[in-house]
């Protein structure tokens, strides 16, 4: 027997003609007789067609099977739920769902908006060479001062800038203390970026909170210049804001660089119209070479190697990116603004 697909037309008008009826019911027995009527497992007209599928071609027989697989479980859910409707109506009134009552909308989260910042950060470097480091956050005084040419007597170090513990420990009160624990276990060639929290006595204002996220890179290797850092930098630049964004190096003064420089962008760009716009210049980040003494103190020949470092607070870079004017709202944890940057 062929059926030409008569068989898939005969199904689908079956389909509907059930649907209808389920519709149509005005009670439970009523919606008993039409399951029987089409699902029966005798006289079902959908049984019957399911008991033809033994005299069709076997070639013919997959799609077909699955069509009526297909409308026998349409016609189910729709029993199902015609039952449950009628349930519900003879439910008393208490028992009701309020179709009223908003949804509970379920709270999936997502990346904290410094993370995300981090996390674009470390991709554009990745890119560049970077792999990443970390030290911990409770430091000794040697790596977060000493090793960095900065001594105990420098203001840095003063009890009434630093969140010291006990015996000779300190919160950290920056990353660089990770290039000094990076260079003493590891041989250059050496690109590493260190992301990570920080802490120090500071106010509490639109641009200071005491904790606040900081991104440390260093690169050592023979022969490096004052040139690998600017150009590794501006590419970094143009990567993150855009390929027209313009960075200037400011002569500035780290203990633990020489020379150093504060980092500035300006992003210049298209508005909407077409015409060219540009920001004002915007610090972005401390940088410089790291002075022979913090290599020799960590361990390497000042001689043989030189160096790059740089420091960045993510935090002050989000607060460019989103346009968000107070630092403190991306520390206080609350969820109203937080929610906003939810998402992949
Ligand atoms: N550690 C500096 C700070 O916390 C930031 C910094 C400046 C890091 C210059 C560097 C650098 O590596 O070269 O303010």
């Amino acid at each position: 027997m062929s059926t030409d697909g008569s068989l898939i037309e005969e199904l689908k008008k079956l389909e509907e003609e059930a649907l209808a009826s389920v519709e149509g019911v005005r009670d439970e027995a009523e919606l008993e007789e039409v399951r029987i009527a089409f699902l029966g497992r005798r006289e079902g007209r959908i049984s019957e067609i399911l008991r033809k599928l033994g005299q069709v071609p076997p070639e013919e027989r997959p799609p077909l099977g699955a069509e009526a697989n297909r409308v026998k479980s349409r016609l189910e859910e729709a029993l199902d739920e015609r039952r449950s409707s009628f349930a519900r109506e003879r439910a008393p009134d208490r028992f009701r769902e309020d179709l009223t009552l908003p949804g509970r909308e379920r709270w999936i989260g997502g990346r904290h908006p410094v993370t995300r910042v981090v996390d674009e950060l470390i991709a554009i470097f990745r890119d560049l060479g970077f792999s990443l480091a970390r030290g911990p956050e409770a430091e000794t005084e040697w790596y977060n001062f000493e090793a960095l040419n900065t001594p105990l007597d420098h203001p840095a170090a003063d009890e009434q800038d630093t969140l010291y513990l006990k015996a000779g420990h300190l919160l950290r009160s920056h990353t660089s203390p990770v290039q000094v624990r990076v260079m003493e276990s590891h041989r250059p060639p050496i690109r590493v970026l260190a992301p990570g929290m920080v802490y120090r006595r500071d106010s509490y204002d639109a641009t200071h909170t005491p904790v606040f996220a900081q991104l440390e890179g260093l690169a050592v290797d023979e022969g490096i210049t004052f040139v690998d850092l600017k150009a590794t930098l501006a590419e970094f630049a143009r990567r993150y804001w855009g390929p027209g964004t313009r960075v200037r190096f400011r002569p500035s003064f780290f203990p633990f660089t020489e020379p150093s420089a504060e980092v500035d962008v300006k992003r210049v760009f298209r508005d909407a119209e077409g015409r060219e716009q540009e920001t004002d210049w915007i610090e972005i980040m401390g940088a410089g070479m790291v002075d022979p003494a913090v290599l020799e103190a960590s361990g390497l020949d000042a001689e043989r190697y030189t160096g790059f470092a740089f420091g960045m607070g993510p935090g002050r870079i989000g607060m460019l990116k989103y346009g968000v004017p107070d630092l403190r709202l991306f520390y206080e944890n609350d969820v109203r603004f937080l929610e906003q940057f939810a998402g992949p």
